[in-house]
């Protein structure tokens, strides 16, 4: 063996996986782009790759190689009919990357892939710059996403609402079961998007009214989320609003202001903005409830909360930040009694609930 065989140790496997993290994630983005998992769900049989290639027009040599690295990684499967495969989707497949399946996940891949892996391109200018990335990305800037980026027209409002739900949904129920907001009767939630924690909330608070305030784009599509009666009794409590938290006089009255997953999404300026809103519409005794997946105090973990602070770097110009972080602010703005909790079962949010004297 030579000395260059001997000092060469083979690539560590967590290094390997950061290397090749990407080109799965690409294949999957593509193959749900084209639909694939739509065609064979749609289809009776199993359907080999030039019935596949007719279907999208493409090339049949590249679309096999597509369709077999699917295989490879257990999105598909592959059977031997005489000469030919015929792919078909595994169970999982159906389940969450087909359009008709009720826990379908394609808004959330169709939104990592039109905008998250575009804009995680420009990583290297964000962290030079600290600034997003919207020009550089996709040739126009953004000076407030919500308004022009994200809610470019009705199907990019609806990807990233379903977005937010299908993120949020198993979180604000493991949230709504661990806070006590027992003694508020009249809630809002701003920027509460279709109401997946509110009717979470209702649900664990039955003797509180909750409006849930968005934009209007938003508010407008929010009866595609309402759960049944069945699923929710008490969603009779929940309804909703057109506000803009940089306007207090659009906010409803109430004693309990929530505000999930909106202050990572804002500069500091901005967020003081919000705070000073909500402050203004608080009575003597109200309450605050922030929800935010907060980082450790060392800022070692978690490592989806530092991921994501990077996309909010690059998408919003907004960041995660620690409790002690929060509780600064909170108590710039005069909050007090400021309980932070964390919320075990949800990697997405904790809670950070205050008062105003
Ligand atoms: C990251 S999403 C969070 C949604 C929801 N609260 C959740 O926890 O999933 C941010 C929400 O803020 C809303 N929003 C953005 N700007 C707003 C504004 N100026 N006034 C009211 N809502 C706004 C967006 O439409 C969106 O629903």
């Amino acid at each position: 063996m030579s000395d260059t065989a001997r000092s060469f140790s083979p690539m560590p496997e967590k290094l390997e996986k950061f290397l090749d993290g990407y080109q799965e994630s690409k294949v999957l983005f593509a193959a749900c782009d084209f639909g694939i998992f739509d065609i064979l769900r749609n289809s009776s049989v199993p359907q080999s790759a030039a019935d596949i290639t007719n279907m999208l027009s493409s090339n049949l040599d590249a679309t096999t190689r597509l369709l077999d690295t699917l295989v490879a990684l257990e999105l598909l499967e592959k059977t031997k009919q005489e000469d030919e495969w015929l792919y078909n989707n595994t169970e999982e497949a159906s389940k969450f990357l087909t359009t008709s399946s009720p826990d379908s996940q394609l808004a959330i891949v169709s939104l990592h892939n039109k905008v998250g892996y575009p804009q995680q391109g420009n990583l290297e200018s964000a962290v030079i710059e600290g600034r997003v990335q919207w020009m550089r990305t996709f040739g126009k800037s953004s000076e407030d996403v919500f308004r022009d980026a994200l809610y470019s027209n009705e199907e990019s409002v609806l990807r990233f609402t379903r977005t937010m739900h299908n993120m949020v949904f198993s979180a604000s129920y493991a949230l709504a079961k661990v806070i006590n907001l027992t003694s508020f009767s009249n809630c809002c939630d701003v920027g509460g998007g279709v109401g997946t924690l509110a009717y979470a909330l209702c649900q664990y608070n039955p003797q509180m009214k909750i409006t849930v305030c968005d934009l209007q784009p938003v508010v407008t599509l929010a009866h595609h989320f309402r759960p049944s009666v069945e699923d929710c009794p008490n969603q009779v409590n929940v309804s909703f609003m057109i506000a803009d938290f940089f306007k207090p006089e659009t906010l409803p009255k109430a004693d309990l202001y929530v505000l999930s997953r909106i202050l990572h999404d804002w500069s500091e300026e901005k967020i003081d903005l919000i705070l000073s809103n909500v402050f203004h519409c608080l009575p003597s005794g109200g309450g605050l409830l922030i929800c935010e997946k907060v980082l450790d105090e060392d800022k070692k973990g978690p490592k989806r909360v530092l991921l994501q602070s990077l996309i909010m770097l690059l998408s919003t110009g907004g960041k995660e930040r620690t409790a002690s972080e929060y509780k600064q602010i909170l108590h710039k703005h005069g909050f007090i009694d400021i309980q932070v909790t964390l919320v075990e079962d949800s990697p997405l949010i904790d809670a950070i609930l205050c008062r105003k004297k």
